[in-house]
């Protein structure tokens, strides 16, 4: 990197929310083709300073330089001006709008021919076959995330800002989208790839930052390993070492939850859970694991009465629920965690205590609400911080606090760690476990094998719409490989 000048320097950036120091005099610099790899814990200030580069924010001390000229960014269109572009998980689009007319809004320019033209080339290099001119509110999430990337690639940006926007991809897409940002730096571009994936990091990395409390506390070059970016990002690894993997007997006969024959179409009338039956005990924990877009979603949703049942039966304790509606499926003592926290799992608009207080349907004191936040680790530990200042993991744990209000006769669980940290992930796993331990039904669903292999008595493998293969055994790890190979060619 020789003589090399780089295409953005921070300088000493300090942001400051109430009491909440979420920078504090943060310097770093990306050069031209390179991706520097952001690091840090939920709530590390990952995203504050994404918001800076792009204008979002204004940084309370510290500067800027781009092309070595000294920048303040007072919106984003200053910073799309110079050629920075921020991709978030949440993708930046208009409903109502045609795909075209978002690109031409985000760019401030008409959807003209030419654009449209520039707009169809850009997606067949990319070998997505997206209409431009349908309505985004006819997109799926994954391809509203691609149109994301792909507005800010037509203009060939400078930097490229990706803040966990992989997040919530399908495996094969992910790879895909990740080969775009990596194809993008190889042509010249910088980018800043946010993520608190230590593996997705160093796959994706050519330089480490890591960030902890505001503070930058290490900078690694290519080549550094696992182990170091976790003692950086957490200070130690010793959450890893409290965790216990020790699937207990189960003696409880009857069922508390009973799936039979279950069939759910999706929004095209095809089956995205086709005949599945299965059985979940007292103080079981039982996970169905399957690559995104295999119907656990779908079935989670139809047990937790957010989405049709078309055929088969649901019984919650004996008690048929089908048909029921999500309210009472609830009363009956069963409780659902969305993947998708900012979507599902909470209310935006309200504060830490409004949401649990709505989890719990009741009053909940001042001391409850201490110990649930001490216990999820929520940062800051205020509880009437209203919920959208929290950052993305924090919010997943805000959500998560419906599984501590009391011991739920069934849990079903779609990707509940998915937002989360390493130590927030293991915390969070062996909370399911211990609810199991304590007499739950527990059903995780996940595409995440790491997830669930630790902690579950029996684990069943989906596969378009079906569950075509369960292992039972008390040592699943020794079966991983088996378990992936079902996954990808049942
Ligand atoms: N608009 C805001 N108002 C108040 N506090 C905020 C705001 N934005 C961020 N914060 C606080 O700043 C800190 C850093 O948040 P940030 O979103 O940057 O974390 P992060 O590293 O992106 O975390 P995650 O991995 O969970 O996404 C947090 O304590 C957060 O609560
Ligand atoms: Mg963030």
């Amino acid at each position: 990197m020789m003589m090399r000048k780089p295409f953005i320097e921070v300088v000493e950036i300090y942001k400051k929310f109430g009491d909440v120091i979420a920078l504090n005099g943060v310097s770093l610099e990306i050069y031209p083709g390179e991706i520097l790899a952001v690091l840090g814990e939920n709530g590390s200030g990952k995203s504050t300073l994404a918001k800076i580069l792009y204008g979002l924010y204004f940084p309370d001390k510290g500067y800027i330089k781009v092309d070595d000229v000294v920048t303040v960014f007072s919106s984003p269109a200053e910073a799309k001006n110079r050629g920075i572009f921020l991709v978030s998980q949440r993708p930046q689009l208009v409903d109502d709008m045609s795909v075209l007319e978002n690109v031409a809004l985000f760019l401030n320019t008409s959807p003209s021919r030419d654009l449209k033209k520039k707009l169809e080339v850009t997606l067949r290099d990319l070998g997505m076959a997206i209409d431009v001119d349908r309505g985004v509110y006819t997109l799926s999430y994954t391809e509203k995330q691609f149109i994301d990337l792909v507005k800010a690639l037509i203009t060939q940006p400078r930097l490229l800002i990706v803040d966990e926007a992989a997040t919530y991809l399908p495996r094969e897409l992910k790879l895909k989208f990740l080969d775009i940002i990596k194809k993008f730096a190889a042509r010249g571009g910088s980018v800043m790839y946010i993520t608190h994936k230590i593996l997705e990091a160093i796959e994706m990395g050519d330089r480490f930052i890591v960030l902890r409390k505001g503070d930058v506390v290490g900078v690694f070059e290519k080549g550094v390993d696992v182990t170091t970016i976790r003692r950086a990002m957490f200070g130690s690894e010793e959450y890893l070492t409290t965790f216990k993997r020790s699937p207990k007997k189960i003696t409880h006969e009857s069922f508390a939850l009973s799936v039979e024959n279950l069939i759910v179409f999706d929004e095209h009338g095809k089956p995205s859970v086709n005949d599945v039956s299965l059985n979940v005990r007292s103080g079981e924990l039982i996970s169905i694991v399957g690559i995104a877009g295999n119907g656990q979603k779908e079935l989670g949703e139809a047990i937790a009465g957010l989405r049709k049942a078309a055929r088969g039966r649901i019984m919650l304790n004996d008690n048929e629920i089908t048909h029921a509606p999500a309210s009472e499926r609830i009363k009956k003592g069963l409780i659902y965690v969305p993947e998708d926290p900012f979507r599902e799992g909470v209310a935006m608009g309200l504060t830490v205590a409004e949401n649990v207080k709505l989890f719990s349907q009741s009053k909940v004191s001042r001391e409850l609400l201490d110990a649930l936040i001490k216990k999820l680790d929520v940062n800051p530990s205020n509880p009437f911080i209203n919920v959208a200042k929290l950052s993305g993991g924090n919010i997943q744990k805000v959500s998560l606090a419906r599984l501590l209000l009391t011991t739920p006769k069934v849990v079903v669980a779609y990707s509940p760690t998915r937002m989360l940290d390493e130590r927030s992930k293991t915390l969070t796993l062996s909370i399911l476990q211990r609810l199991a331990e304590s007499g739950s039904a527990v059903l995780l669903l996940s595409e995440d094998i790491e997830e669930v292999l630790h902690i579950s008595t029996r684990l069943g493998v989906m596969v378009s719409g079906k569950i075509v293969r369960f292992f039972e055994t008390p040592d699943l790890e020794s079966c991983r490989e088996d378990i992936e190979k079902v996954m990808v060619h049942a």
